[in-house]
């Protein structure tokens, strides 16, 4: 505690603070009620509660074994899920898999994009199972991963498209003018969905769409660029990558707006940041936390002004919130809850030999159970509140 709140006044602000929340309490209806969205649920802290438990463990079957941090022991996973997400404003239930299941009964929930979401899949059918054990695997219609509920008549899944519009590779045709070391491209169409999930958005109820962390030149380096075409034709001149992935979310944006049924919930989720500390992933960063960053050391981690290794996120959700402007796409902004949570990727706990000394540690993804969890509460959430609205 600050000294400064020894000071004499310090009893009768205790006092005068009791018997506000007494007057204040007794107004309000019992159950305590939770203040539904728009309260913002993405802005809190996260507070340490060691009665926490997790919904399921490394056996669920959904489980990718990359990110099952409990069978490959990763260090401290105890402590990582003790840590609970308060909202500023409001109350986060946890969700209750089958009532939410029951509510969702005969619908079905997309998502499109990268890994990231892949991650959250795999959370949110880990803790759904609980309500369902007969949940079995389902792959249909172009899905990468998902899963069906038996009992509810549900089907979660995921679509792989991690930059949302079509790309294909494109070899170098001929040889002449080796110099530039360009051995070919990733042709991109801008205003063409992947084949991924250019026809399924009528199967589902929900869609939570992201991309983000390839839009970044290590991942399409000079020798195998991104090229963008628009109608068929490269753009010209050509746009490099920040200003390609602004046309391809303006676009993408414009086709779900058009295509995707009104009735259809639509969410975009926000990045979730990288913590490589000591240099990139591919220079020995590093991830071996054991509690979450302090709010004020954020923005030194992230605020692209400080150039920092992980400021990407920030910079990507700029150009995605811009995208959304004036749409019907709602923000699932999980960013800055994520931020703080350096403690909980799985590092060097990757499950395979080797893996590190190879990729790095994975100081991107998440360890399940983890900080996913805690974004499957927020779209239950989410979900929840546009259900009851209509
Ligand atoms: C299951 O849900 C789908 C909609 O997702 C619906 O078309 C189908 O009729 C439902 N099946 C049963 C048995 O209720
Ligand atoms: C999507 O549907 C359209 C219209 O039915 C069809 O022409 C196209 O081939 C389909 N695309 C994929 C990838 O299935
Ligand atoms: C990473 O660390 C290893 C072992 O300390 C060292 O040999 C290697 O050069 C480092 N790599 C980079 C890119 O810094």
């Amino acid at each position: 505690m600050p000294p400064k709140l020894l000071s004499p006044l310090f009893p009768c602000l205790i006092f005068f603070t009791l018997l506000l929340l007494t007057l204040y309490s007794s107004l309000l209806s019992r159950p305590p009620p939770t203040v539904p969205p728009p309260c913002n649920l993405f802005k809190g802290h996260w507070v340490l509660d060691r009665a926490r438990t997790p919904l399921y463990d490394h056996t669920c079957p959904f489980h990718r074994n990359a990110w099952n941090c409990l069978k490959n022991q990763r260090e401290n996973m105890g402590l990582i899920n003790s840590w609970k997400w308060i909202p500023e404003s409001c109350a986060l239930p946890r969700i209750d898999p089958a009532r939410f299941l029951g509510s969702m009964r005969n619908r079905n929930i997309g998502f499109v994009g990268d890994s990231l979401n892949e991650n959250f899949l795999v959370s949110f059918l880990c803790v759904l199972r609980v309500a369902d054990r007969g949940a079995r695997r389902w792959k249909r219609k172009g899905a990468w991963r998902g899963a069906y509920f038996p009992k509810y008549n549900v089907t979660v899944a995921y679509h792989r498209a991690v930059l949302l519009a079509k790309y294909q590779w494109q070899p170098k045709q001929s040889t002449v003018g080796n110099q530039d070391g360009l051995r070919g491209i990733y042709r991109v169409d801008v205003d063409i969905p992947a084949d991924d999930w250019v026809n399924i958005t009528n199967f589902y109820h929900v869609l939570v769409f992201n991309s983000g962390h390839w839009w970044v030149s290590y991942k399409f380096p000079k020798e195998t660029p991104l090229v963008f075409y628009r109608q068929g034709q490269p753009i010209i001149p050509p746009l490099d990558i920040l200003d390609g992935f602004k046309v391809v979310l303006e676009n993408m944006v414009s086709y779900i707006q058009k295509e995707v049924p009104r009735t259809t919930l639509k969410l975009w989720r926000l990045q979730s940041p990288r913590h490589f500390y000591g240099g990139d992933w591919n220079h020995n960063g590093s991830c071996l936390f054991t509690d979450p960053l302090q709010e004020s050391q954020l923005d030194l981690w992230f605020d692209p002004r400080n150039n920092g290794v992980n400021k990407d996120a920030r910079q990507m959700n700029h150009l995605i919130e811009k995208a959304l402007q004036g749409t019907e796409i709602q923000l699932l902004d999980l960013s800055h809850l994520s931020e703080f949570r350096a403690d909980a990727h799985p590092a060097i706990w990757l499950g395979k030999k080797d893996a590190v000394a190879i990729w790095g540690q994975d100081c991107m993804h998440w360890c399940l159970p983890g900080v996913p969890d805690t974004w499957v509460d927020i779209l239950s959430e989410l979900i929840r509140h546009s259900m009851e609205t209509g």
